[in-house]
C-alpha cells in the first residue's frame, strides 16, 4: 500500500468527530426526519428508525470507518487496495463506484433545499412573518416554490459554496467552523423546543412522535425508516470512509462512532419535538404537509415569539451552514478520487462534478412547479422523490449491506482486528456478529418484504 501516506492524518479523535457529525447533522436532521415521520404517521416509524440506527447505521458505520482508515485514500482507491490486501473479487470495488454516483444524486437536490433555506435566512431576517398567520406563511413558501428562477440563483449559490469548501482541502478550516456552530443549532433548537412546549401543543406533538401506532406504518414505511437511517448518518456512500481515511491511527474507533451516531439523533429527536407542538396547535399546519413542513412549521413559530426576527434569522443561517457542512462530505470521495488517479486539480474536479449535480438539481428545481404533473413522473414520484427514494431508500442501503458483507465475510480478521484495538474482545465479537449475520440479513429482509407487498398489492 504505497500510496497510504497521500493523507495526512487529523491532529486528534475530535477532528473526526467535528467532520463526522458535520457530515451526519443537516438537512436529513432538521427538514427530512421531521417531515418523513409526519408522512408515515410518527411513533411506530420512530421506533423502526431508532432500531435501524443501534443495530444496523452504527455497526456499518464502525465498517466504513474502519476501511477508510486501513484505506487512508479516496473510497474507490481504498476498496482497491483492500481487496487487493484481503485477496477478493476486485468488483468489491464498485462499493467506491456507487458511492460517487449516490453522492452526486444526492448532492443535486440537497443543494436545492439548502438553497431553500438559504433564501429564508432574507425572508425571516425583513421580518415577513412578524405575526403572520398561517396563511400567509404557507403562500409565501408556495410563491417560491412556483419561482424557478429564484430556486435556480440559490440552488446555484450553494452549490458554488459547497466547491468553494471542497476546493481547499478537507483538513483545513472545515472542523474549525463546525466546533462553534453545531452547539449554537443545538441551542437554538433547544430554545424552539421550550417554545413549543410553553405555546404549542406540547403534548400531542411528544405522543404523536413516541406513541407507536403500529396500523400507521407500511412496508414502505419501514424502508423510509431503513433508507433515512443511511442518510442521517452519511453512510452507505463512501463519506464516512474519506474521513476515515484522515483519522489518526490510534484513535478507538468504534466509542468515536457511537458518540457521533448518538449526537445525530438527538439533533433529529430534539428537531422534531421543536416541530410538531407548533404543528398541532396550528390546524392549517398538516403533519404530512411533506417537503415544506419546516419551512411552515417554524416560520410560523417564529413569527408570533418574541426576538422572533432575530432568532428565526439566526436558525436558517446555522440549518445553512449545517446544510453546508454536509454537503461538502456527498462531493468529497469523488473529488478526492479524481485528485488522486486522474491528475486532476481540485478545482478541476470540483468543477466537473460540481457542475454534474448542479444539472441534476436542476430536475428537482422543476419537480415543483413544471414537472409536479403525473405526465412528468417515474413510478408514480416526481423527479425529486425518485431520486431521493433511489438514493435513500436502495443506493445507501445497498452499499451499506456490501460493506458489512465485505468487512464481515471478507477482509481477514487479523486486519480488521488491528484496526478496531480499543475494543474489549466481547464488543469486538459483539459488533462482528452484527455485521456478519444481522445487518445485512435485515437490509436484505426488508427488501425483500418491499417487493413481496409489492407484487401482492
Ligand atoms: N447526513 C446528512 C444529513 O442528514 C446528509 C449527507 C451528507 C449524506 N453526506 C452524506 C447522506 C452521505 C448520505 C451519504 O443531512
Amino acid at each position: 500500500m504505497g500510496k497510504r501516506k497521500m493523507h495526512g492524518t487529523w491532529s486528534s479523535r475530535w477532528t473526526f468527530i467535528l467532520a463526522a457529525t458535520g457530515s451526519a447533522v443537516g438537512l436529513g436532521n432538521i427538514w427530512k426526519f421531521p417531515y418523513i415521520a409526519g408522512e408515515n404517521g410518527g411513533g411506530a416509524f420512530v421506533l423502526v428508525y431508532l432500531l435501524c440506527i443501534a443495530i444496523i447505521g452504527v455497526p456499518i458505520m464502525i465498517a466504513e470507518t474502519m476501511l477508510g482508515r486501513r484505506g487512508r485514500q479516496s473510497p474507490i482507491n481504498s476498496m482497491r487496495d483492500l481487496t487487493i490486501e484481503a485477496g477478493a473479487s476486485r468488483a468489491w470495488v464498485a462499493i467506491g463506484w456507487m458511492g460517487v454516483i449516490a453522492g452526486l444524486l444526492i448532492l443535486s437536490f440537497y443543494s436545492v433545499i439548502a438553497g431553500w433555506s438559504l433564501k429564508y435566512i432574507s425572508v425571516l431576517a425583513q421580518g415577513t412573518f412578524v405575526n403572520a398567520t398561517d396563511d400567509i406563511v404557507i403562500a409565501s413558501f408556495e410563491t417560491l416554490q412556483a419561482n424557478k428562477g429564484e430556486m435556480i440563483q440559490w440552488h446555484s449559490i450553494f452549490m458554488l459554496m459547497t466547491m468553494a469548501v471542497v476546493v481547499g482541502g478537507v483538513t483545513k478550516g472545515l472542523g474549525n467552523a463546525v466546533r462553534v456552530l453545531m452547539p449554537i443549532l443545538f441551542l437554538l433548537l433547544i430554545a424552539l423546543l421550550a417554545y413549543g412546549f410553553s405555546e404549542g401543543d406540547f403534548g400531542q406533538g411528544f405522543s404523536f412522535l413516541f406513541n407507536f401506532k403500529f396500523d400507521q406504518l407500511t412496508w414502505n414505511g419501514v424502508l423510509v425508516a431503513l433508507g433515512h437511517a443511511f442518510f442521517t448518518l452519511s453512510l452507505g456512500m463512501g463519506a464516512i470512509m474519506a474521513y476515515g481515511a484522515y483519522m489518526p491511527g490510534d484513535a478507538p474507533i468504534g466509542k468515536t462512532v457511537v458518540l457521533v451516531a448518538v449526537l445525530d439523533t438527538l439533533v433529529a429527536l430534539v428537531a422534531g419535538l421543536a416541530i410538531f407542538p407548533i404543528v398541532f396547535a396550528h390546524e392549517t399546519l398538516q403533519p404530512g404537509a411533506g417537503p415544506g413542513l419546516l419551512f411552515v412549521s417554524l416560520p410560523v413559530a417564529f413569527g408570533n415569539m418574541p426576538g422572533g426576527v432575530i432568532f428565526g434569522t439566526l436558525f436558517f443561517v446555522l440549518i445553512s451552514l449545517a446544510a453546508w457542512s454536509s454537503a461538502i462530505s456527498l462531493i468529497e470521495p469523488g473529488v478526492a478520487w479524481l485528485v488522486e488517479t486522474r491528475k486532476f486539480k481540485r478545482v478541476g474536479a470540483n468543477l466537473l462534478l460540481g457542475g454534474i449535480a448542479w444539472t441534476l438539481g436542476l430536475g428537482t428545481v422543476l419537480s415543483f412547479n413544471d414537472w409536479a404533473g403525473e405526465e412528468y413522473q417515474i413510478f408514480g414520484l416526481t423527479f425529486f422523490e425518485f431520486v431521493d427514494a433511489l438514493t435513500a431508500n436502495f443506493m445507501l442501503p445497498l452499499g451499506g449491506m456490501f460493506i458489512a458483507i465485505f468487512v464481515g465475510w471478507f477482509m481477514h480478521k487479523t486486519h480488521i482486528r488491528k484496526e478496531m484495538s480499543h475494543e474489549t474482545p466481547k464488543m469486538f465479537e459483539l459488533w462482528r456478529v452484527l455485521l456478519r449475520y444481522v445487518s445485512p440479513f435485515l437490509v436484505a429482509l426488508i427488501f425483500a418484504f418491499l417487493v413481496w407487498d409489492m407484487i401482492s398489492s
